[in-house]
Formats: structure tokens, C-alpha cells, sequence
């Protein structure tokens, strides 16, 4: 009979990460805001050929690593973040190899692992829920060959210092460190400009957040020109789609909407920790476009009086150090009212029950 490899029939059942449509979804770290109107414009301009030919990745590559200031040969465009993590741990993670990363994270990380047979290395935040660089430094070994880190990490918010993140880079120069930084835009530091100096470091990007374009899947990963050309072998040359490719222009050249998206997250979050203060809830300071807060035992509660009053939000009680946390993705200014509201509402019921 047929059977997959063991590392993937021993994966959990496939859910989607979509619970539900009907509602304001919160939930998934989308933009609210939508996408640049220059995006909406290049798309009803689409011809035939744009879709009926293979896509040229290269152009786009070009103009990414131009934006980014880095060379091509540095850059590697993939179909979302998730494939960069995908071509990167298959890469350099085989069954006896080690993955190695801090809880609680961005749950592809250890579902990679598994798939691909490696040794997850684990090591738990503290209850500030900061990175553990101590303790990741000391579970370093021989095996380690990728190092995980979202910075700013998902679904905290928090965002580790650079000089802890180049400490763990130095300290492990047989491993590929990842910084995933899908979230950069509403922090504003990066470590690409790192990379001349750490061989062994990767620094990846999505456009699925700040500018907005989740649907169309486009992720960026950056490296040694070295590294990136060994993944490029392995990676499939038409990975990124034409319609992808045509809308990368004018979503680079729109900066104006990023900007204006970013500081209406920034304000958002200034509402929701004003919220949270007043209502007494621990919540983490966020440097993405969602908040972790602890809601208390009834998380699940909260979540479901939340998605009856048709807004979606994640429960996350479930993940290591997150007991009793829910995930709220930011909205618009005009969507914030009524979603301020509704968790006095959601929140006000729970203690009633
Ligand atoms: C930390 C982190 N990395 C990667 C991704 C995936 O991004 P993409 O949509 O580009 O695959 C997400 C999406 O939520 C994320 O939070």
C-alpha cells in the first residue's frame, strides 16, 4: 500500500488557517486596508500575454533587489515568505539535522521541521514572551543547521535587538539563520544590511502586509550570493506567477500608501493598548499590525462572542506561553470604533459568565 514518508504521515490533519469569511477578519494578519489603487490599476490593465506566457522572475528580481539595494544575485523571489521558508529549511535541514527556534513563533517553522524529518529544538520565552537569546545560544550544537527567527515575531509583536540577532548569527556559522521579517514595514529595522558580513545569514520579506497583496503571494529572500545561488537550483524557475510579476512595479513605487498604511497601524495600536489598559488586560506592545493580549481562562469565549457580534479573531490560547491570548489584527480608523467597542462588549460578557 501506499504510504508517504513517516515525517509526513505523522504530520497533524491539514487545517486552513480560514476559519470563516463572514465577519471582519481579524485573524490572519491581513491589510485591512486593502492594496495601493496603482496594484488595482495594473491589474485591469492585464493583457493576454501577461497571462498566458511564463513568468520572467528575473525582472522582478532586478527590481526588488534594486529597492532593497543589494545585488540580484542576493535575492531569490519566491510564491510568499512561506516558500522561502520552504526552499530554505529543504535546503539545508536532512533527517538527522536540527531546526532550531524560540516558542512561541510562526507555527510553518516547526510544521517544516517535522515534514522534513529533522530534530525540532524547541527552547520556551520566559513570561515576557522576548526572545530567548540565552538560552537559544546554548542549545547551539553541531546539528544546528537553520536557526529560526520572525522578527518581529508572530504572534507576539516583539522584536528581538539586532546585536542579539548577529550574536546568534555569529555563534552558529555552519547553520542558516533565517530573520524573517515579514513584519519589517511597521518596525522599520532590518539586518539585510548585515548580510556582506554574515555569510550564514538570511533575511526574508513578504508583501502580504503592508502593501497589502496576501492574495497575491509574493515573498522576497535574501542572502549570500553564494546561498541564494544554491537555493535558486532547487527552486522552481516559474515559482512566482506573471500577475504577481506585472503588479511588483507599481507596488514598489506606491510607498506613499505603504507609509499611510503603517501609521494608521501605528494609531490602531495606540487605541488598542489604551483599551487594554483601561479594561486591565495584559497585552504585549506590538511592533506588527496585530496585538497579542490575554484575555483570561475564557480566550475561547471571548473569540466566539467576538465572531458573533462578526469580527474574527485568533485564538491562541493553545500555543506555548500564550495561555488565555487572542491575536488581533489592526483595522482601518473607520473599522476601529465599532472594533473597540465590540471587545468592551466580548469582554464585558465574559466576566458576566
Ligand atoms: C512571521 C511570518 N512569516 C511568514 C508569513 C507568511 O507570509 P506569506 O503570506 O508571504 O507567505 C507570515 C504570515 O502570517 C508570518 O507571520
Amino acid at each position: 500500500m501506499l504510504k508517504p514518508r513517516a515525517s509526513i504521515s505523522a504530520l497533524a490533519p491539514y487545517r486552513s488557517p480560514i476559519m470563516s469569511r463572514a465577519g471582519l477578519s481579524l485573524d490572519l494578519n491581513e491589510s485591512m486596508a486593502g492594496c495601493s489603487p496603482r496594484v488595482l490599476a495594473r491589474l485591469r490593465d492585464l493583457s493576454a500575454a501577461d497571462v498566458s506566457l511564463y513568468p520572467q522572475r528575473e525582472l522582478g528580481e532586478r527590481l526588488v533587489a534594486k529597492f532593497l539595494g543589494i545585488a540580484s544575485e542576493q535575492l531569490l523571489l519566491t510564491n510568499g515568505l512561506d516558500e522561502a521558508l520552504l526552499l530554505l529549511f529543504a535546503s539545508y535541514l536532512g533527517p538527522a539535522d536540527e531546526l532550531l527556534f524560540a516558542d512561541p513563533t510562526f507555527t510553518m517553522y516547526p510544521m517544516l521541521g517535522e515534514a522534513l524529518g529533522a530534530k525540532v529544538v524547541r527552547v520556551q520565552s520566559g513570561h515576557d514572551l522576548a526572545l530567548p537569546v540565552a538560552d537559544l545560544l546554548a542549545r547551539i550544537s553541531p546539528r544546528t543547521r537553520v536557526i529560526a527567527i520572525a522578527n518581529p515575531n508572530n504572534p507576539t509583536g516583539l522584536a528581538a535587538a539586532r546585536a542579539d540577532l548577529l550574536k546568534i548569527a555569529q555563534a552558529a556559522p555552519d547553520a542558516a539563520v533565517l530573520i524573517d521579517e515579514a513584519y519589517f514595514e511597521f518596525y522599520g529595522e532590518t539586518l539585510i544590511t548585515d548580510l556582506p558580513s554574515h555569510p550564514n545569514l538570511f533575511v526574508a520579506r513578504t508583501f502580504s502586509k503592508a502593501y497589502g497583496l496576501a492574495g497575491l503571494r509574493l515573498g522576497v529572500l535574501t542572502g549570500a550570493a553564494e546561498q541564494i545561488g544554491y537555493l535558486r537550483r532547487f527552486s522552481e524557475p516559474f515559482n512566482v506567477n506573471s500577475v504577481a510579476l506585472a503588479c511588483l512595479e507599481v507596488a514598489l513605487a506606491d510607498q506613499a500608501f505603504v507609509r499611510a498604511h503603517v501609521a494608521q497601524v501605528q494609531q490602531g495600536r495606540e487605541q488598542l493598548a489604551q483599551l487594554f489598559d483601561d479594561l486591565g488586560l495584559r497585552f504585549w506592545p506590538s511592533q506588527t499590525n496585530f496585538v497579542l493580549v490575554r484575555v483570561g481562562a475564557a480566550a475561547k469565549i471571548f473569540v466566539e462572542s467576538m465572531r458573533r457580534r462578526g469580527i474574527l479573531v485568533r485564538d491562541l490560547s493553545a500555543s506555548p506561553g500564550c495561555e488565555g491570548c487572542v491575536r488581533i489584527t489592526l483595522a482601518t480608523p473607520s473599522q476601529m470604533e465599532e472594533v473597540l467597542q465590540t471587545i468592551r462588549e466580548a469582554i464585558a460578557q465574559d466576566q458576566r459568565s
